[in-house]
């Protein structure tokens, strides 16, 4: 089978973190080209960090780092450091990595690595705010439109939002970025919290995970582990009555799509994002009806496997 060529564009972030481990791990069926960071869940500097410090936990430095935007398109960065930690990997002691960033920004990587594709055959991944990839559509929309796919993790549609009421993350923090990308007319897959919040990181698989022992395993059961530790207060549970069952597993959602999409099943809608209300900021309106959506720019993710997700997690960090 040949490898799928991907980059994983992200803000880690604790959740970023699993889904690099599962992108690492799996180099028997991706071809990782590289990792861009951008600012999110901690300021750039720091998910650059991160992105490296899980590569060389992974044993991956042959996968280069590349650092993107340290702000978002038009509004002032909004930290999720209360989810992640300050530095933002849980309780991971900062240190810096053996080998940092590499010197190119992330706009010119992602250019020149999908100019020297062939057209179609690149996949993006994307498990942060859409800062980059907005701003590569900006700048080289031909190029942007030459990636097979970009898969996201953002919005919500049933399950209302985790950092307001109504928007979900990664869409609040930069909803300017997320309505380019919905507007770019490229091949998009969307992981909204109606799909991870199907995908918990119950304590059987902090154990699970645990038991494998290697040091890749070993983070990411401490990630997992972290977020399940959550004050109550900052928790979306699905049901306010039913126990937390483990914290949504949100961007690994992305890695295991590209690794096993039969495990999940999407639906073609129209996906729009509000940019002008204060109340509604980054809230997704996402449409199935033909009729009513006219066309359609992106297929949603509306039912995931948890067990097949766990099953790629024990296969790829053993
Ligand atoms: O809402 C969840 C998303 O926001 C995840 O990507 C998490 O890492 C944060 O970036
Ligand atoms: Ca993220």
């Amino acid at each position: 089978m040949s490898l799928i060529p991907l980059i994983l564009d992200c803000d880690p972030g604790v959740d970023d973190a699993v889904a690099l481990a599962l992108a690492f791990g799996a180099r028997d069926r991706l071809n990782l080209l590289g990792v861009t960071t951008t600012a999110g869940n901690v300021a750039l500097n720091n998910t650059t960090r991160n992105a490296c410090l899980i590569r060389q936990v992974a044993g991956r430095e042959d996968v280069p780092v590349h650092a993107g935007l340290a702000k978002p398109l038009t509004r002032e960065p909004i930290l999720a450091d209360d989810f992640h930690g300050p530095e933002g990997l849980g309780h991971f002691p900062a240190s810096e990595p053996r080998v940092g960033p590499a010197a190119s920004d992330a706009i010119g990587f992602l250019i020149q690595t999908i100019e020297a594709a062939s057209p179609n055959t690149v996949s993006l991944a994307v498990t942060g705010p859409m800062t980059n990839i907005a701003t590569l559509i900006q700048t080289a929309p031909e190029t942007a439109r030459r990636l097979r796919q970009i898969v996201v993790m953002g919005g919500a549609r049933r399950e209302g939002g985790n950092i307001t009421a109504s928007a979900e993350y990664n869409i609040y923090a930069d909803p300017e970025a997320a309505d380019i990308v919905f507007k770019s007319g490229c091949e998009l897959v969307v992981f909204g919290l109606d799909a991870t919040h199907q995908v918990r990181g119950t304590q059987a698989w902090v154990e699970a995970i645990g038991a494998l022992k290697t040091p890749m395993a070993s983070l990411a059961a401490d990630m997992l582990a972290f977020s399940n530790a959550l004050p109550a207060n900052l928790v979306d549970t699905s049901e306010p009555d039913q126990p937390a069952t483990g914290a949504p597993l949100h961007d690994p959602c992305v890695i295991a799509y590209l690794l096993a999409p039969e495990a999940f099943q999407l639906r073609p809608c129209r996906i729009e994002v509000e940019t002008q209300s204060t109340l509604t900021r980054g809230h997704t309106a996402v449409e199935f009806r033909p009729a009513v959506a006219g066309a359609f720019n992106a297929k949603w993710v509306s039912q995931a496997d948890p067990h097949a997700v766990l099953s790629l997690l024990l296969r790829y960090l053993a």
